[in-house]
């Protein structure tokens, strides 16, 4: 038993996918929660920028004592994973491998799509992830740079002609691949997981890589005896405008915020 907090961070909202899910699965654990506001988008930074400011989002969770941290980021996981959990002593997991095995598990004709920021597809980290798992995988990628601009303004809803507009050009080609399931390679896109949905067809399975990073997370603090007890708790930490910040997170977690957002000083040298 470890009452200590779990730290998770992400540039901005889309973390909190996995956030979504640690609350629902581990209800007793303390989270604390950094979004990189200041700084994002990360998706379109270069990867020796992403390992500095992934570095530095950790560091500013490890003040607050956690025992364990989730880079509920796809663009810094395929950076700065190796690097940090090399450089820290605490379980640091991210979002990639938990989505390749859950898109292997549930595919039937092998062909995977991925959509996440320019920097993951670039990096080309997921689609060696899988070939690793299974090396009969077929898979397309895509970046999306605009659904992350979009999510950050609170543009994901159903009925937006903007975010259909941009959605339609991104996916419509990506559905005409013959894909059976796509994976949500971005934290922030399974807040719009109704819009692609609508698109991509009731036979394409989604595959939410917060959602499964929290999954490998709970399996993580399980295995290692660090799971706390009693009732958890969640303090949202932001290196932007905190007041802004706790708007478009309360309606996305679906939960009333206990404590207003906190303004999250990083050491930037
Ligand atoms: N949510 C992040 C990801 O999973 C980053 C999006 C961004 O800041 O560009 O890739």
């Amino acid at each position: 038993m470890d009452h200590r907090a779990v730290g998770v961070f992400d540039s901005g909202l889309g973390g909190l996918t996995a956030v979504r899910e640690l609350r629902r699965l581990l209800p007793s654990e303390n989270i604390i929660y950094l979004g990189d506001t200041s700084r994002v988008p990360y998706g379109g930074k270069s990867e020796e920028t992403l390992v500095r400011y992934s570095r530095q989002d950790l560091a500013f969770l490890r003040t607050k004592d956690v025992k364990a941290a989730l880079i509920a980021c796809g663009t810094a996981t395929t950076a700065a994973l190796p690097a940090l959990q090399q450089e820290n002593e605490i379980p640091v997991l991210g979002v990639v491998d938990a989505a390749c095995r859950r898109a292997l598990e549930v595919t039937d004709n092998h062909r995977i799509g991925l959509i996440a920021t320019a920097a993951s597809v670039r990096s080309g980290v997921y689609e060696r992830t899988m070939r690793t798992m299974d090396g009969a995988v077929r898979t397309v990628s895509c970046a999306c740079p605009l659904f992350v601009a979009l999510v950050e303004n609170g543009r994901y809803r159903r009925g937006d002609p903007v975010v259909e507009l941009v959605a339609r050009e991104y996916l419509e080609p990506m559905k005409a691949t013959g894909v059976d399931t796509l994976i949500l390679g971005c934290t922030h896109f399974p807040l719009l997981q109704d819009v692609i949905a609508e698109i991509m067809g009731p036979e394409v399975t989604l595959v939410n890589a917060g959602a499964e990073a929290a999954r490998a997370l709970a399996d993580v603090l399980r295995e290692k005896d660090l799971l706390a007890a009693g009732e958890g708790s969640l303090r949202l930490y932001a290196s932007g405008d905190p007041a802004e910040f706790g708007q478009l997170a309360a309606p996305f977690l679906d939960e009333p915020l206990e404590n207003p957002v906190e303004p999250a000083v990083l050491e930037t040298e």
